[in-house]
């Protein structure tokens, strides 16, 4: 069979990823996919950099904006970030050429996601983002397949793998804030700005996506509420556990009869009391959960790594191998013009 002509942009932690899952589960996907997924140019910023991968097999691009273009891509996987910049135009590009398009960049998707989406309608081609949100667990896909025959009533989740090392790890070891924020930096988990991790606007992102898949609702990430998780101290960890509570930085999304008639949709980020029992409470270390409730599946619990290079690369790869058998599908649970525009919360009460 013909393989998959894959065009690469970035070569960071998620990019080198990808080429380390492709070369070792070569046999594995390509069975799945039905025929080779195959890396043919790539593309970042700095071309000597040790990347611990071998590149040499494939073209390198100094403009990475100029990839959708080339003769021998059929699909672009964008992993630079950014909700602007070269990624949006290298987005942009993609779609424009009559090409699909696979991103984990939650930022780009939360701002620009619904005219990449309307782009890629309109052209035919996939729009897919599996790994934008919760990293390696397969929340879209489960929510938007998975899950279509519900009504969605609620979605909560912990959906920042750097915010949850940094709080679990100081909950363990009463480690300094700074420290272990370094840690997470060090292990691949946070933002190449770390203040999108910590103030909630990477969960922000995520949550936005989210809904949109789950509630049919247009996104709209300034409806978001955000606050972070710079102002907890290790003694409001102590305190919280002695009351039989940990402290976890939650995005819910809850459908709400509208004062005015019809429904409104309230969406927030901040770190919440979790209670001992509750399922998002014992989710330690850059682990994300989501807690979703089904008018007829009830309640679903997606639980797994959501950060880092293997897990980001497998979410990835996951829409590669849709692509290539044809079962992209859209890039929300209904194509863009049916979102439906539910009324959001006053701000007053975000
Ligand atoms: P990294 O910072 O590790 O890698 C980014 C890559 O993009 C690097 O190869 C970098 O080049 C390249 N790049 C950045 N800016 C430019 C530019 N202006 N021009 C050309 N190349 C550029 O990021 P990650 O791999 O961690 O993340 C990539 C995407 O995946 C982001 O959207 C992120 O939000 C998302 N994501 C990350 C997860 C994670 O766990 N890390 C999980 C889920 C999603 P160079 O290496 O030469 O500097
Ligand atoms: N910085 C993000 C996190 C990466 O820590 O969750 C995964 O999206």
């Amino acid at each position: 069979a013909e393989p998959l002509r894959i065009a690469l942009a970035g070569l960071g932690t998620v990019g080198a990823g990808v080429i380390r899952l492709l070369d070792e589960n070569a046999a594995l996907v390509g069975a799945r996919a039905g025929r080779p997924l195959q890396i043919v140019a790539v593309s970042a910023r700095d071309r000597a950099k040790d990347r611990g991968v071998d590149l040499s097999r494939y073209d390198w691009c100094d403009d990475m904006t100029a990839m959708a273009a080339r003769d021998d891509v059929d699909i672009v996987v964008e992993l630079v970030g950014g909700s602007d910049g070269p990624a949006l135009t290298l987005a942009r590009n993609t779609i424009a050429q009559g090409k699909g398009l696979v991103t984990a960049n939650k930022a780009m998707i939360a701002h620009h996601g619904l005219a990449l989406a309307e782009a890629a309608e309109s052209a035919g081609v996939a729009l897919k983002f599996e790994a934008a949100v919760a990293g390696g667990i397969p929340v879209v896909k489960g929510l938007r397949e998975g899950a279509a025959a519900n009504a969605i009533e609620s979605v909560q989740g912990i959906l920042n793998g750097t915010c949850n090392f940094i709080l679990s790890t100081m909950e363990d070891s009463g480690a300094d804030f700074a420290d272990v924020l370094a840690q997470a930096q060090a292990h691949g988990y946070a933002e190449a700005d770390p203040t999108f991790d910590i103030e909630g606007i990477d969960a922000a992102h995520k949550l936005a996506i989210l809904s949109a898949i789950a509630f049919g609702a247009r996104l709209d990430f300034a409806q978001v509420h955000a606050e972070g998780i710079a102002r907890v101290r290790a003694a409001d960890i102590a305190r919280a556990k002695d009351l039989g509570f940990v402290i976890r930085l939650v995005g819910s999304a809850d459908v709400e009869p509208a004062p005015g008639g019809g429904q409104r949709l309230l969406q927030r980020v901040r770190p919440c009391l979790v209670p001992d029992g509750h399922p998002l409470a014992h989710v330690d270390g850059p682990t994300n959960a989501v807690v979703a409730q089904g008018n007829f599946s009830g309640r679903l619990l997606f639980q797994g790594a959501g950060a880092g290079d293997g897990p980001t690369a497998s979410a990835v790869v996951a829409d590669l191998i849709d692509i290539a058998r044809g079962e992209a599908g859209p890039a929300f649970s209904v194509p863009v013009g049916d979102l439906a525009p539910l009324e959001p919360a006053d701000a007053g009460e975000r």
